[in-house]
This record gives C-alpha cells, sequence and structure tokens, in this order.
C-alpha cells in the first residue's frame, strides 16, 4: 500500500517536472501592463466618467457625435457614446498618466480651449497612420489584424515619454 503511494507520488512529481515550459508570448498582451500600471488620477477620473456618464443617461449607445458636441476625430463619431468615455479614461487619460482636466476645461468637455486637447487629436491622427503602417508590412509574422500600437505603448504613464523613468 505504501509502495502505491509512493509511486503515484513519484508519478505526479515526473509529470510535473515532464511539463514542457510556457513559452513567452512574443507580444505582451495589452491586459498584463493594464494590471501593472495605475493612474494617480484614477479616482478623479472615475467621477468625472460617473458624472459625465449620468448625463448622458439613456442615450449611452448612441453615437458619439450625436451624443456630444464636438467630436472632430471620424471614427470617433460612430461609436457608442459610453466607449468614448471609455477610451477617455482607460486610454487617453491612464496612457499619460493625467486627470481629464489636463486636456479638459473642468465645466465645459467639449471646450477646445486646452492645448493638449488639441495636441491629443493630432497625437490620435498619428496613431491611427502607424497602425495602417504596421498592417501593410510585408515581413512580421504576426497576422496583419493583430498589429497595433495605442497612446500607452509610447506614453506609458507619462505626458512626454521621452522623460519616462526607464
Ligand atoms: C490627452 C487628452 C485628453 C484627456 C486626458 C481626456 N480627454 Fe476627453 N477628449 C479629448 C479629445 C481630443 C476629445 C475630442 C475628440 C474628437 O474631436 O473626436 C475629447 C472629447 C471628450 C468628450 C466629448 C465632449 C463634447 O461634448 O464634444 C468628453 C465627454 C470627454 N472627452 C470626456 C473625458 C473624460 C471624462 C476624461 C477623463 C476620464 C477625458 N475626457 C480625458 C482629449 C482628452
Ligand atoms: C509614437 C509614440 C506616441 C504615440 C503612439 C502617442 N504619443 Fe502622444 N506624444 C508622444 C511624444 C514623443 C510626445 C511629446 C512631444 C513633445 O512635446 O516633444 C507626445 C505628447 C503628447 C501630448 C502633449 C502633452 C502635453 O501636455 O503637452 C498629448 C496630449 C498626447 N501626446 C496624447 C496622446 C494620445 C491621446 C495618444 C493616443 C491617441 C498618443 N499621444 C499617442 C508620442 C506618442
Amino acid at each position: 500500500m505504501r509502495l502505491l503511494f509512493a509511486l503515484v507520488l513519484l508519478t505526479i512529481v515526473a509529470c510535473a517536472t515532464a511539463s514542457p515550459p510556457q513559452p513567452t508570448p512574443a507580444r505582451a498582451p495589452d491586459s498584463t501592463t493594464v494590471t501593472k500600471y495605475r493612474n494617480p488620477s484614477q479616482e478623479d477620473n472615475d467621477l468625472y466618467v460617473q458624472r459625465v456618464a449620468e448625463w448622458v443617461g439613456t442615450r449611452k449607445n448612441e453615437p458619439a457625435a450625436q451624443v456630444f458636441k464636438n467630436i472632430q476625430i471620424e471614427w470617433l463619431k460612430g461609436i457608442p457614446a459610453e466607449r468614448l468615455l471609455l477610451i477617455m479614461n482607460q486610454g487617453y487619460s491612464r496612457a499619460l498618466g493625467v486627470s481629464c482636466t489636463h486636456c479638459h476645461v473642468e465645466q465645459d468637455f467639449a471646450s477646445d480651449a486646452k492645448r493638449p486637447k488639441r495636441a491629443a487629436r493630432e497625437m490620435a491622427v498619428m496613431h491611427r497612420g502607424v497602425n495602417d503602417q504596421l498592417r501593410q508590412m510585408q515581413h512580421l509574422e504576426s497576422p496583419a489584424g493583430d498589429r497595433s500600437i495605442n497612446c500607452f505603448t509610447c506614453h506609458r504613464g507619462a505626458i512626454n515619454p521621452n522623460q519616462v523613468d526607464q
């Protein structure tokens, strides 16, 4: 009986050690970085989102350009209003590690008065252009549809990516 037990135990140990090492993924999925980095302004930003979401109310699935006053980026016009807020919070703000008010006038989110908001529009166009080029590249292993960068790829939680602590 004791021998049988030892045999079973040995088999388990053998199996455990024989299992192949986990391959390291070629491309780190975005989800790993999401859990590692936290925006110091996250709580404030969640409150702003909550406030806007309450104002949006039942129109949350309507196109952003119909719900909001000043959507100029073509590919953001048709997305649901609710999704625009997600991009603002988890995309733009988190990438730069800033509060919504780094780009927005607190009492009027439609205003373009703040320079960083206008810069963000230009950045959005650049990031789109890079993604278009990535998908046209001929010598990458990854399927064209899987290739993309986002604001976080460069910014890593900093307003100026060239000043990120490495
Ligand atoms: C890095 C700059 C930046 C940050 C940070 C940012 N936004 Fe924006 N936001 C923009 C830009 C740019 C637009 C306009 C997009 C366009 O023209 O299509 C916009 C548009 C909006 C709009 C639509 C306003 C209207 O009526 O036209 C809302 C609402 C909004 N943002 C909410 C937020 C919230 C809430 C946060 C924080 C969680 C936030 N934003 C953080 C840049 C930013
Ligand atoms: C290819 C790298 C790269 C990507 C991708 C990128 N940025 Fe930038 N961004 C930069 C660099 C570099 C600067 C600093 C430019 C300077 O002032 O010299 C910058 C500056 C900015 C600024 C100005 C900040 C300020 O307060 O002056 C904003 C706003 C901004 N980025 C928003 C965004 C947003 C939003 C996205 C995603 C849609 C994005 N960036 C994607 C590289 C990038």
